[in-house]
């Protein structure tokens, strides 16, 4: 059977930079303690008027432009996402609208920082399957908008971006080979954002107590998210007939230096520029963009050869997890 590939990439950042030394200004925290700790230098902040939605769309065109193909020939969005404009409509809607892809059906994925790899999931069978041609993934984030600025213990860690891809079968480029998704609700307590939903509508206490940020129980994520990410790039190994010492390329969520590492133990043969971290020091945990910012850059760095294996590795609230194998046609 034929492979759905990705064929076009791309990314966006919004302009403003939030370095440690800023963070320094606004929290009792230093340089030093967040890069010993994360691997974290700066991250972007999406200005006051800039959405979830508005990166998404900047990210998609430069997708669509890497892909060759226009707004109306895309007969799927799958906008994966956290922090949407609104609860409803979809992000995903708003996204088609922007870019006037009327031709395309259009629905938001909600795995926290997995979504990538979960819409990579649904568009390879969809695509495999002919029930869609080109399927157009974008993940979004504006994490500032859920991050509370007054604790450190978080806020260190998350910044703003959107990357996306096209799914064809049609063309050249990153052929998905195996993609695994795993997830474990009973541990939905640990990174969660308690109030918004209909459990927790907004209130003047719920505002009060903080509960429309982000909070996260950062050493048990830490313990979970090794482990998972480790047991994801197994299984996909697996899936596609594969062995660690097949793999050219690590590219695992962008979340933390120190879990990245955690995860290259298993993949001795790998020289340290292979395993790829350049999005966690640069702009952070991005969610669910992060490991398609990683692919976006380092497809266009130049640095991929012809017939290397790529992995992806990602974990998320939920929990969520999955592993993912491209293998880069040229
Ligand atoms: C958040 C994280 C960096 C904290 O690192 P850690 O080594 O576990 O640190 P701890 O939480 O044990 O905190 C150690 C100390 O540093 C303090 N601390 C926490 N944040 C700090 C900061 N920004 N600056 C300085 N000190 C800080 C703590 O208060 C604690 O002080 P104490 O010992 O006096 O109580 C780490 O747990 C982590 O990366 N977790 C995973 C987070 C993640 O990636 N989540 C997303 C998954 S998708």
């Amino acid at each position: 059977m034929t492979k759905a590939k990705i064929i076009g990439l791309g990314s966006y950042f919004p302009k403003k930079v939030l370095t440690n030394k800023d963070l320094e200004k606004m929290v009792d925290t230093t340089d030093e303690w967040i890069v010993t700790r994360t691997g974290i230098n700066e991250r972007r902040i999406a200005d006051e008027n800039e959405f979830t939605s508005d990166m998404a769309y900047e990210a998609s065109k430069n997708a669509l432009e890497d892909a060759k193909i226009k707004a109306e020939d895309i007969d799927l969005i799958l906008v994966a996402t956290l922090t949407p404009d609104y609860i409803f409509p979809s992000t995903a809607c708003l996204v088609q609208n922007k870019l006037q892809a009327n031709n395309a059906a259009a629905i938001d994925i909600q795995a926290a920082c997995s979504g990538y790899v979960y819409a990579l999931s649904f568009a390879k069978s969809l695509v495999e399957q002919k029930v869609y041609k080109n399927v157009l993934i974008v993940a979004s984030e504006k994490l500032s908008s859920i991050t509370d600025y007054q604790d450190r213990s978080t806020c260190i860690l998350f910044g703003d971006a959107a990357s996306a891809c096209v799914v064809s079968l049609n063309g050249k480029g990153l052929e998905i080979e195996s993609v695994y998704l795993g997830a474990d609700g009973k541990m939905s307590d640990l990174l969660i954002l308690p109030a918004g939903g209909c459990k927790k509508p907004a209130t003047l206490d719920t505002v009060k107590n903080k509960e429309h940020f982000l909070k996260m129980d950062g050493k048990e994520v830490y313990k979970h998210a090794v482990r998972r990410m480790g047991e994801a790039t197994k299984k996909c190994l697996e899936m596609a007939n594969l062995h660690e010492s097949d793999i050219s390329w690590l590219v695992p969520h962008q979340a933390n230096e120190r879990i990245i590492d955690a995860i290259a133990k298993r993949f001795t043969h790998l020289p340290k520029e292979k395993v790829y971290k350049e999005v966690v020091y640069k702009f952070g945990n991005t969610s669910a963009s992060s490991v398609g910012i990683a692919l976006d850059l380092l497809k266009k760095g130049n640095k991929l050869k012809k017939d290397e294996y790529i992995l992806l590795s990602v974990f998320g609230a939920g929990f969520t997890f999955g592993g993912c194998i491209l293998k880069n046609l040229g």
